[in-house]
């Protein structure tokens, strides 16, 4: 691509300004610039987040729901804020469809737990594909065990792309239920989750979506989807760790039992037994993690304002621009060219395995992932033990591609 079409490209997002507000950019490694290029394991965070947090606990922690002093409910009216911005967030229709969980991975089980062991029995089958992450495939695994249900597993081609019409071919009258990404972790596809919806609803099968990936890079509305669950990380958000999401449609959320006993999930409990609160509280048993939570919102807020249009018209740009450089490498060949894909760039070099990769950027400045990413049967699928990926966020810049590039040339020379 001409500098010209890339600069044409650049969008109206004020990078220089965001990168202000993300202290660990700033910080050289190993005496280099840092390129980050990890967000999809784990995104930096802004000041106004860590601002947000020390806040909350220098002036206004006290444990929620429970205390009658000014803190408690301070810190209550906080916390429960934050769900209503998550509620805004994906759309959802009351912020009692939002349930607090630990992660994804948490919120997947939660489903899986509750709603899987009452509602499937032996031989019911769930439909995944073949693009998740293990937090998408186990909890199913231990549902089989338990069960006896039965996983099918939808393709995709060689580039990625998912394949509808095979997936509708999975869709039978023993199908319960569509457990599907949105976005690839490993190699970036974008699966059209309204079509699959549509084509699940069609059979009155519900679907939940992994949307781990998806959240951080795209508008989600739950309504517009249609989405039965639909599951994100607080982490990945530019968020903090230990709070996730699990949107579950009311009907839903109230047909299932808990998933967790103890404190403030019920109504009452004696020696006998126990009875339990409404969704989401049913769901959200012990403290939660209040002040992650709060961190969450804030996120939210920060990532929201900046216009998803602009954050996405960055993102594409730089995908397409480092897909250009990438390409210039002799040996190293891209997995995952999707027609729709996020900022995600997986890629093998016939010189080096990925970890080797991993290392020599890692000297430059140049932090990736290489391995298997979670997705071990995408792996085998593509005959590749492991990959390198590079994976972008609102904060990175051509000059992150170019660093990575030039690191990339450095492994060419370094392995011959
Ligand atoms: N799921 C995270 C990743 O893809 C950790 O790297």
């Amino acid at each position: 691509m001409s500098a010209s079409t890339v600069a044409a490209m650049a969008p109206a997002l004020d990078v220089a300004k965001i990168r202000r507000d993300f202290p660990i950019l700033d910080r050289p490694v190993y005496d280099r610039r840092l390129a980050f290029l990890d967000s999809a394991a784990s995104a930096q965070k802004p000041r106004q987040v860590i601002d947000t947090i020390r806040q909350a606990m220098e002036e206004e922690y006290a444990n929620v729901h429970r205390g009658a002093y000014w803190l408690s409910q301070r810190a209550t009216d906080r916390f429960e804020t934050a769900r209503e911005t998550v509620a805004r967030f994906l759309n959802a229709p009351s912020s009692d469809e939002i349930v607090f969980t630990r992660n994804t991975t948490e919120a997947i089980n939660l489903v899986a737990a509750s709603w899987g062991r009452t509602f499937l029995k032996e031989g019911d089958e769930v439909v995944i594909s073949e693009i998740e992450h293990h937090a998408n495939i186990v909890p199913w695994h231990l549902l089989k065990r338990e069960k006896g249900i039965v996983l099918r597993v939808a393709p995709v081609d060689e580039a990625g792309n998912f394949l509808l019409d095979r997936f509708e071919d999975l869709l039978n009258d023993r199908t319960r239920l569509v457990a599907i990404t949105h976005v690839s972790n490993a190699i970036g596809t974008i699966v059209p989750v309204a079509e699959v919806i549509r084509a699940a609803h069609r059979r009155d099968v519900p679907v939940l979506v992994d949307g781990s990936q998806a959240a951080p890079h795209m508008r989600v509305d739950v309504q517009a989807l249609d989405a039965d669950f639909y599951v994100f990380t607080g982490h990945k958000v530019y968020g903090p760790t230990g709070i996730g999401v699990l949107y579950g449609r009311s009907e839903l959320l109230e047909s299932m039992p808990p998933y967790q006993g103890g404190g403030e999930m019920i109504q009452t409990v004696s020696y006998e037994e126990s009875t339990f609160k409404e969704p989401p509280f049913r769901f959200e048993a012990g403290t939660p993690a209040i002040v992650e939570a709060i961190g969450l919102g804030t996120a939210i807020d920060y990532l929201q304002a900046l216009g998803w249009e602009n954050v996405q018209a960055n993102e594409q740009m730089l995908l397409q621009y480092a897909t250009e450089r990438l390409r210039e490498i002799p040996g190293l060949r891209i997995v995952g060219t999707a027609r729709d894909k996020a900022a995600i760039l997986s890629f093998v070099m016939d010189c080096a395995h990925p970890h080797d990769i991993g290392t020599i950027l890692d000297r430059s400045g140049v932090a990736i992932r290489a391995g298997h990413h979670c997705a071990q049967p995408l792996m085998e699928r593509f005959e590749l033990p492991a990959t390198a990926r590079a994976s972008f966020g609102i904060y990175n810049t051509r000059d992150d591609v170019d660093q990575l590039t030039e690191a990339l040339l450095q492994v060419r020379e370094i392995f011959g």
